[in-house]
């Protein structure tokens, strides 16, 4: 965001980031299962993010005071990641924009006030809820079936236009001057009639209604096992709801942002109402994902879209790497599945990338990976060897491309032995791997996890 969006560019942000589930992600796509991301927060992870927004004088005194409640643990460091990126979101969004935050009653109540301390809390305007009736219901207290969607303005000039929804009368139209005088075909309604009262009344398989000023209790179906828009992507969000959104604050040409943007609901439901739209995700696999949804659904579109931070072919990654080696890195250290870039650029000690990987229920091992961009030899895999023991991780992917490859690479890395009797502790990935559709041999999430 910092890179490319300007200040005051955005007419509307939906934001549906990690909810601090404490849950690592699983997508099951193409016959494969993998973690598509990792929603566990450490506060060593996070305090650079707290610093940097508790500096700030209008957000100092909620910072800190959710430091005396919450103390230096999970929670603060999820609020304070959080609260770095909608700083960043407030910048980008115009005086007219407005925000919409995804959450869940876990977290919303917290998050209620770092919105308050980014965008005022006189631009609050709903806590929305989302409610829904996929997944189990537990003996032990109610059912938890909604979700929370904050809604907030930059400023009293924001765009609305009220969403209509159905109000369905109860009992029957008994008085004379309630029947109807006119019958005509009208949108997805059978029928519209206009009773001698004026009011619109229209009809359907369940009876009469009238259309009302959408409430601030959305019923929305899930995107269930069965359903046509399911894109095996965790916690996918249904179009109904983003095309809601976006209808009520957004005007076709306007611009449309997701920063956590998953496999591209936003982006999916911004198109088909002729918004231009930005997404943003962290995952590689979700960007593909959301390649295939577009190819699927929008003739030769892709070939229109601009594309950041992932090269398409060999050639791409090729010039990436010698154009500007740090992004290459963090491209090349995120391609495993479950693995991450490092967020700093220096102090690395030899590592590009980590994740935590299920190797049995409730069990995780580190993995670290370490990218080459050019030259390399044998020494190079023995001390990113060195770097993952002292690291403390069981496993580590050494990237780089094919044509750096020597049978004496290959040696170090087979010397390096076994993790459990199974997984290589050290392996070569190649560029031209990924490109072709391999993945090193990771626990890969293959089994059901908590
Ligand atoms: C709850 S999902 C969003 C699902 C999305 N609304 C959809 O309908 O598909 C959260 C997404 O945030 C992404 N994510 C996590 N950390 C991120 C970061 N720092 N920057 C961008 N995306 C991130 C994850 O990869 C994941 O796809």
């Amino acid at each position: 965001m910092a890179e490319y969006i300007p200040d005051d560019s955005i007419d509307l942000i939906y934001l549906d980031p990690p909810f601090n589930s404490k849950r690592i992600y699983n997508a099951f796509i193409g016959g494969a299962q993998w973690v598509a991301f990792d929603d566990t927060w450490r506060w060593y992870e996070a305090i650079d993010d707290f610093h940097a927004v508790a500096g700030d004088v209008s957000m100092a005194p909620t910072m800190e005071g959710l430091r005396r409640i919450l103390g230096e643990g999970a929670e603060l460091a999820y609020l304070s990641y959080m609260a770095y990126r909608l700083r960043e979101c407030r910048r980008v969004l115009k005086p007219t924009g407005s925000i919409y935050l995804h959450c869940d009653p876990a977290m919303s109540y917290l998050l209620r006030l770092v919105m308050d301390a980014v965008f005022e809390k006189k631009n609050f305007r709903n806590e929305v809820a989302w409610c829904y009736r996929t997944g189990g219901a537990t003996k032990r207290w109610f059912a938890r079936k909604h979700d929370v969607i904050l809604y907030y303005v930059n400023g009293k000039d924001a765009r609305f236009t009220p969403p209509k929804e159905k109000s369905y009368l109860t009992g029957q139209l008994r008085h004379t001057k309630d029947r109807p005088t006119h019958i005509d075909e009208y949108g997805e309604y059978q029928n519209v009639l206009f009773s001698k009262t004026n009011i619109k009344l229209y009809r359907d398989k369940k009876g009469y209604f009238t259309l009302v000023n959408c409430r601030d209790y959305w019923n929305i179906d899930a995107v269930g096992r069965s359903s046509s828009e399911r894109m095996g992507y965790p916690t996918q969000k249904p179009l109904a709801l983003l095309e809601r959104i976006i209808a009520a604050s957004s005007q076709p040409g306007d611009i449309v942002f997701d920063p956590f943007c998953g496999c591209g609901t936003t982006i999916h439901a911004a198109q088909n109402l002729d918004r231009r739209w930005i997404g943003i995700d962290v995952c590689v696999q979700a960007c593909k994902v959301i390649q295939n949804r577009i190819e699927g659904h929008f003739d030769s579109l892709w070939d229109d879209i601009e594309f950041v931070g992932m090269p398409k072919t060999i050639e791409d990654a090729k010039a990436l790497a010698a154009y500007d080696p740090f992004k290459f890195e963090r491209w090349a250290a995120s391609l495993v599945p479950g693995m991450e870039a490092n967020k700093r650029q220096r102090g690395d000690k030899g590592i590009d990338g980590r994740g935590r990987l299920p190797i049995r229920k409730g069990q995780f091992v580190d993995v670290v990976s370490q990218v080459k961009a050019g030259s390399t030899n044998p020494s190079h895999v023995q001390a990113f060897n060195e770097a993952r023991r002292q690291a403390g991780a069981a496993m580590g992917v050494f990237t780089c491309f094919e044509d750096r490859i020597t049978a004496g690479i290959k040696n170090a890395a087979v010397n390096a032995g076994r993790y459990m009797d199974r997984w290589p502790v050290l392996q070569i990935y190649t560029i031209e791997d990924y490109f072709a559709g391999r993945l090193p041999d990771l626990p890969l999430a293959n089994i059901a996890l908590p």
